[in-house]
């Protein structure tokens, strides 16, 4: 049976007090609440906070993820942080082809595959991003975009590397605009690339991907886009800085 996730994507927000701080209340509110231990919760916070995460996380139910890896295993690329640094963290996941670093860094599918190679040679679960642009979506072009994007990074794998694949699908037009997919659309979305899983892969692997809905999911409307049922959880930006947002986001389901 496919996993339950909630993944929080802090972006590049937060100073160190301010990550400490929030780190300890997600930490705190899992000792007060109880999350139902079928669903992951995950935490990417920016990469000079891995440390102080991973340790607050040793203590508490949830996991580190990052919000991303260099294409390269190593060497002279200035800047860049690889797989094989995060592994010796232990971080567990990492988001690979966000929207914003395909339109702000110019990530393209090429690229999106050669990172997922890289963590997969590290035994990190990639949690892999796609979606359409708003005019996309107005010309009707959203699934072929989203099937490019999944074929073009993915489907290179081997049916045993995909099924450490986490996806997200993160409609661009929705992300931190406060305006949601409505649950049919991601449902329809959802259940698309399910498909071309199990057109690629077959169906017992289809079956056991899960498959995160991304995009102003928040805890007001987190409980109707997890009632889909190929809708396995959420990618959480702005409503992953407040720990009880986040919570309530894990208990939505
Ligand atoms: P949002 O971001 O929840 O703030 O819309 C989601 C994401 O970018 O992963």
């Amino acid at each position: 049976m496919r996993k339950k996730i909630v993944a929080g994507n802090w972006k590049m927000n937060k100073t160190f007090e301010e990550a400490d701080e929030l780190l300890n209340d997600i930490s705190e509110a899992l000792e007060a609440e109880t999350i139902d231990p079928s669903v992951g919760l995950i935490v990417c916070p920016p990469f000079p906070y891995l440390e102080i995460a991973s340790d607050v996380s040793d203590e508490s139910y949830f996991q580190v993820g990052a919000q991303n890896v260099s294409d390269q295993e190593m060497g002279a690329y200035t800047g860049e942080v690889s797989a094989t640094m995060l592994q010796y963290m232990d971080i567990a996941y990492c988001i690979v082809g966000h929207s914003e670093r395909r339109a702000y860094y110019h990530e393209t599918d090429a690229i999106v595959a050669a990172k997922v190679n890289q963590l997969l040679a590290h035994e990190i679960q990639p949690i892999v991003c796609c979606g359409e642009v708003l005019e996309e979506r107005e010309a009707n072009r959203q699934f072929e975009v989203v099937k490019t994007q999944i074929q073009d990074g993915l489907f290179h794998l081997s049916a045993e590397e995909f099924a450490q694949v986490i996806i997200a699908y993160e409609p661009v037009w929705a992300i931190g605009t406060g305006k949601t997919a409505t649950p049919a659309q991601a449902q329809e979305m959802h259940a698309f690339i399910r498909s071309l899983i199990a057109e690629k892969y077959g169906a017992q692997v289809a079956d056991n991907t899960s498959i995160l809905y991304g995009g102003s999911c928040k805890p007001s409307n987190a409980k109707e886009l997890f009632a889909n049922p190929d809708v396995d959880g959420g990618l959480i930006g702005g409503a992953s800085l407040n720990a009880n947002d986040f919570l309530a986001i894990a208990k939505a389901f």
